[in-house]
Formats: C-alpha cells, structure tokens, sequence
C-alpha cells in the first residue's frame, strides 16, 4: 500500500468515527443515597455550567451559574466543554472527640464532572459535587495544568436561584463583623445598608448581601439555609442579593490594599458551597454536612482539649464595676481578683476562670490608630501573678483560660504567637480566647477576607503545636473546620451577651436566641456567654438589662451548641440562687442532641444527652410571646426511672417586668411521661434529667 493511500484510509476512518461519536455530553444528574434530593447539572446555551436542585421532585433551587471573574484574565464563565464525569459513594461514620453527638454518619454521593474551555485559553475546572440526604455540597477544584500557575480572583459569581419570594433570617453581608442582629423578611425586603455602624467591632457593608447562615423557608414550606464548609487559604464569602428576581450570588470578601479578593497558586479547591434542605427547622440544627465536608483529625491525641463550664474577670468589665486596664485604678485582673473566681469554680463543679486585661497594652487597646506593637501577651500587669495563679488554680482542678485581645493587630500578634503560646504551655495553660476588636491593620484588610482566614489558621495551628485550645472571638465564620483542627474549641461571631451591657440599641431582642441555632449556629460552636442572674445589672447600669428571663438564661446552656459555656455573671450574682444549682449539673460535651420541636424566630427546645454519664438535658426558649410547650420524654431509655428537675418562668416572669422570678420543681418520669410547661414573655425552662 502507498503511503498516501494509508493516509487516506486512516484519515476517512479518523471521519466516520467523529460522525458516529454521539453528542458532546451536556447534562448530568447527582442524586442523594436515599434520593430524596437531585442535583441536575447541564451546560446552557453559552456553554456556561448551570444546576439545579430537587427535593422529593420540587425545585427548590432554580438553574443557576456557576463561574468566576479574574485579574489580568478572562472570566471563566461560558465555552465550556465537559471531559470527563466521575462518580463516586461514600458510606461511613466516625466519632468526634468532643461535640454536639459522638458518632458522625457521612453518606453521600459525589460527582466530579471535568470541564475545559474550547477557546484558546482551554483552561480546565473541575466542580465537585455531592449529594447528601440532607443537603448538597459543590466545590470547584482547579488542578494543575499547562500556562495556568495562578488565579487572582475578583470574583466568585456563584448563584442560588430562589424560586420565590420566600421568608428568610439574615444578617448584613459585612466584611468585617457578624455582630448584627438577625432580621426576618421577605427576600424583596432585605437591605442591608442601615446596619453600617461601628460599635465596638468594626463594620464594612459595601453591597446590599447578606452573611451565611443564611436561612429561607420556601413558600411551599422546605426550609435551606446556604453556608459553606472549609474556608482555608481563600476569603469567606457574602451573598449579594437580587431583591427583584429572588436571587443571591457569591460576593467574597475583597482586600482593598491588594486589589483582589483571592489570589491563589494551583492547584487548589475553593471552600464547599453547601445548601441544607429540610422539613423541619430542627434538622438543619441536627444536620452534620459541615463536618462531613472538612477533612479528618489531623492534630491525633487533643486530650487537653477539656470541654468546661468557666467564669471569667469579664462581665465586671462590661459592667464597668472593674477594668481591663491599669491605669483607670481600677484593674479587674488582679491575684487577689482571680483567686476569688478559681475559690467559686472550684466549690461549684466549674473547670475553668477566664481572665481578661492580665497582660499588658489595654491603655491603648481601642480608638488608637496606631495599635501596631502595643499589647504583649506575655507580661502580665504588675498586680497579677500569673505563675502564683495558674499553680493555685491547678491545686483546686481549674483552668486558667488566658486571654489575647490583638486590637486587630494581627502582625503584632504573629511576631509573639511562638513565644506566648510555648510560655502558656511550660505553665500548663492549654486554652485562650482571641479577640480582634476594631479596624485590622493594615488598612484595606477586613477580618473575612483570605489575609485574615491565613491568620486565623495560623494562630489554630501554632496553637496545636503547644497543645493550646482555642476559643476566637471576632473570628472568620466557623466552617466545620473543628474537625481537622479539633482545638478549634469555640468563637463569637455574632452579637453575643456582651450587647445587653452596652449596646446603645437596648441590646439583643427576647427572640435573639430563636433565630441563632437555625443562622449562626449551624456553622458550629457559639461561646455567647450565657448565665446572667442580675439581669436588670443594677447597680452598674441604668439603661441596659438582659432581655430574658432567668430560666431562658439556663436553658440557653443547652439551646446554644459549645463545649466551653461561661457563666457569665459575677460570683456574687449567684449567692442564694438555687436556680444555679442547674449551671452546676449541666453537661458540656454530649453523646447525642434531638431538637424536640421548633419554629424559627417564635421557640426552639433541644435535648442532649451527655457523654459519659446517663444525663439528659432539655432547654427551651420562646420570642417575646408566652407559650406552651409539651415535651414527650420518649426519647429516653425505655423501662429506665430518670429524676427530672425543672427550672421554669414564675407565674408572674416576663424579660421586662419581673425577669428573675422562676421556680424549680422535682418530678419522677420516664420514656412514658409527657410535661407541659408554660414559657412566659421572653422565657424559658431548663430540665436536668437523672437516672434514679
Ligand atoms: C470583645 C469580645 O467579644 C469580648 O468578649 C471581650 O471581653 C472584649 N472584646 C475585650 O477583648
Ligand atoms: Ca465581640
């Protein structure tokens, strides 16, 4: 045969296969192990990646883009071909060294479906997607590949597509706080805008977007909440809203010094964008997608991890009764101060004391621009013996929980991190909370933006290395990253108690608690700081209270998820109260957690069984409005005698008139028993359940 003929052969051959090949793949569905949700994955005219998602066969999220925009490169947005779909099941459940439950279950079913561009730039992306029977989860991935080292992201335009005008609870899309109360409208009726205030955190809104959690109930009644797992080496995101067409796009948090919102060597993978669907609000509180999407333990033994109920020198500093500082002449921090909080928490089964302005710097810790170099986080004010205190307090089984406040100084912080942390450690100090209160310096960083997400990590992760927990307040939102990095213990993160002792707005409204395990709550622990008896705070205060009642206060203990939970009032504030004897017995670290029933924004009761003991507490907390509730106690173990003691609303208890009249009551039940109790304007009741 010539050779020009074998060419002929070989190329009409090469021809026919091109024709038969069938049509380039457009489409692709994922769907969740007990297919209940679906997600359905296409390519739309422009060849731009869209998807959609059912739930029971209902839309609940409408097709929507997926793309980016970049510095110095074109978008990555249409022209797109799909090369390859990969998928895959996982099936397993794995236990947490401490948390909400004690044994996990990771069921999904994952698609990576491989796009390329057709154009020149034929860059190639990969989105990962998962289907869980509770949700889904997509990330994108950029692998490695030929004339692509580096993206500088200026956008992320990941879309939701609502398919209605429905109900939601959100907070502004801030880049620098999610200090902000929740609000609840329509989508049409979101506007950020008016909470652009800087109280003592500060405050950039730039868009009308909101903060994740953020949580919808559809009108036809499926509630979703969109959040996002994993935030490493990359910014967290807003969602910018679209009042008009009830739609939210990915808005990440910039840096004005640098120009960009992310910048990013490859390979690398974006944080998951997760939806959460649900029938009922409690099991996105139950769902555990978070966790499941971040990567296993990877720090081993976190024995000195201890999940405890503290008290800190703190409120008397909100309060005003004491100071951070020294020079006021009236330091909180002192030996003599600190002893007196280890004395209380010793004699009332409290594992740790948290003491803030112990170190020295808080002359010029807020309102100076220059803040660079000022505090010192291993000198301790002249009155405060921290050797002396640390070993009197070992001597009484109570921890000292060291606090840094940065002053959003994070370069200060950074240059002392090795030498603090190793010092905590040769003390025996294995925990401390952060703060980050004001503007970061530099200028033109905010505290969600990937500088900041860096930093955070890097604190967790030398942290680790001394055997230290951590507990961060004015943090990046938590994204389950608790998992890996399990001294990743706590964090703020919202408007915690501290607001009812300051906040010119009257402080955190009777139905702040209501919204918060279906918003904030969902991406992980809350240190909020609960247990205030005096809630009026007289003497201190004139124009600010707490407004709850007592029993709401306890039954926060168990509504409100963390492993470390303050009692937060000043010792003295809890002489001749038998109300704390439930503060004393309440567990922190659980085998298992149900929320019994629920609405969001109206009342909200959970139940969590403790670890290590046959305990069962309940909490439950209403809005501003009187309630009933009825428990049915048959999630207890059949044929077992539990004693239950019931910390309720007084007959007369309302979060304004008479906030601090309750009263306890003893009852034997079992998994037979049902209890109605009545919870009064702004209350609550607290159950502790024993075995006989
Ligand atoms: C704000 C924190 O949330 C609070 O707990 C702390 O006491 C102050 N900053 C001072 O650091
Ligand atoms: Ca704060």
């Amino acid at each position: 045969m010539s050779r020009s003929l074998f060419i002929t052969i070989v190329a009409q051959f090469f021809v026919v296969l091109i024709s038969c090949q069938p049509e380039k793949q457009k489409a692709t569905e994922i769907e969740s192990p007990s297919k209940n949700i679906k997600i359905e994955f296409t390519l739309n005219e422009e060849d731009q990646p869209v998807y959609r998602v059912l739930h029971q066969n209902k839309e609940v999220i409408a097709n929507s883009k997926l793309g980016f925009e970049f510095k110095d490169a074109p978008p990555l947005q249409g022209d797109m071909s799909i090369t390859s779909v990969k998928t895959s099941t996982f099936n397993d459940t794995w236990e947490l060294p401490w948390g909400e439950d004690q044994l996990v279950k990771n069921n999904y079913n994952e698609t990576i479906i491989s796009l390329r561009e057709s154009k020149e730039t034929k860059r190639v992306v990969n989105v990962i997607f998962r289907a869980f029977d509770d949700g889904v989860a997509f990330s994108y991935e950029f692998p490695e590949q030929p004339n692509l080292k580096e993206l500088v992201i200026l956008n992320e335009n990941t879309e939701f597509q609502l398919t209605g005008n429905h109900d939601c609870w959100w907070s502004p899309g801030d880049w620098d706080t999610y200090e902000h109360p929740y609000s609840s409208t329509k989508i049409s009726g979101i506007n950020a805008f008016p909470f652009q205030k800087n109280t003592l955190a500060n405050s950039h809104i730039v868009e009308n977007s909101v903060n994740p959690p953020f949580t919808i109930k559809t009108n036809e009644g499926v509630y979703l909440s969109l959040l996002e797992a994993c935030i490493m080496d990359y910014s967290a995101m807003t969602l910018l809203v679209d009042t008009t067409n009830y739609k939210l796009k990915t808005s990440l948090v910039g840096s004005d010094r640098l120009g960009y919102k992310v910048k990013r060597s490859l390979p690398f993978k974006t944080p998951w964008r997760t939806i959460q669907i649900a029938t009922k609000p409690g099991d996105l509180v139950e769902s555990k997608i978070l966790l499941n999407l971040n990567e296993p333990n990877k720090l081993g033994d976190v024995s000195y991890v201890k999940p405890i109920k503290y008290v800190g020198i703190w409120w008397e500093m909100h309060l005003g009764k004491s100071s951070w500082d020294l020079a006021s002449g009236k330091h909180g921090a002192t030996t003599k101060n600190t002893k007196r909080y280890i004395d209380f928490a010793a004699k009332n089964n409290i594992g740790g004391v948290l003491v803030e302005g112990w170190n020295t710097g808080w002359e010029r810790w807020i309102g100076f621009p220059d803040r660079e170099g000022v505090f010192d986080f291993v000198t301790s004010y002249k009155d405060y013996q921290i050797e002396e205190i640390v070993k009197y307090g070992k001597s009484k089984n109570v921890e000292i929980i060291v606090h840094n406040e940065t002053s959003s100084a994070p370069r200060t912080y950074e240059k002392q991190l090795d030498t603090a942390f190793s010092m905590y450690n040769k003390l025996g100090i294995h925990a401390i909370k952060t703060g980050y209160v004001g503007p970061i310096i530099p200028d033109g960083e905010y505290h969600h933006g990937q500088w900041m997400v860096n930093h955070y990590q890097t604190v967790v992760e030398k942290a680790a290395k001394n055997k230290i927990a951590v507990n961060v307040h004015e943090p990046v939102v938590p994204s389950g990253l608790r998992r890996t990095y399990p001294n990743l213990i706590s964090g703020e993160g919202l408007r915690g108690q501290e607001f009812n002792a300051w906040a010119s707005d009257g402080g955190n409204p009777p139905n702040h608690l209501t919204i918060v395990p279906f918003t904030r709550m969902l991406a992980g622990p809350i240190d909020y700081t609960p247990g205030i008896f005096n809630l009026k705070l007289k003497p201190y205060k004139t124009t600010n209270q707490v407004n709850t009642t007592l029993a709401h206060q306890l039954a926060t203990y168990v509504v409100i998820y963390s492993p470390i939970q303050m009692a937060a009032d000043l010792v003295e504030a809890y002489e001749g109260h038998p109300a704390f004897q439930f503060i004393r017995d309440v567990g922190v670290d659980w085998k298992q957690s149900k929320v019994l029933d629920s609405e969001i924004g109206q009342f909200v009761t959970i139940a969590r069984q403790e670890r290590n003991s046959d305990n069962w507490f309940i909490g439950s907390i209403t809005n501003e409005q009187a309630r009933d509730i009825e428990i049915n106690f048959d999630f207890l173990e059949k044929g077992k005698k539990y004693k239950a003691t019931l910390y309720r609303d007084g007959d007369n208890a309302h979060w304004n008139e008479k906030p601090d009249e309750y009263k306890i009551e003893e009852l034997d039940i079992d998994s037979s028993s049902t209890l109605k109790i009545a919870l009064k304007e702004g209350g609550g009741a607290a159950v502790s359940i024993i075995p006989l």
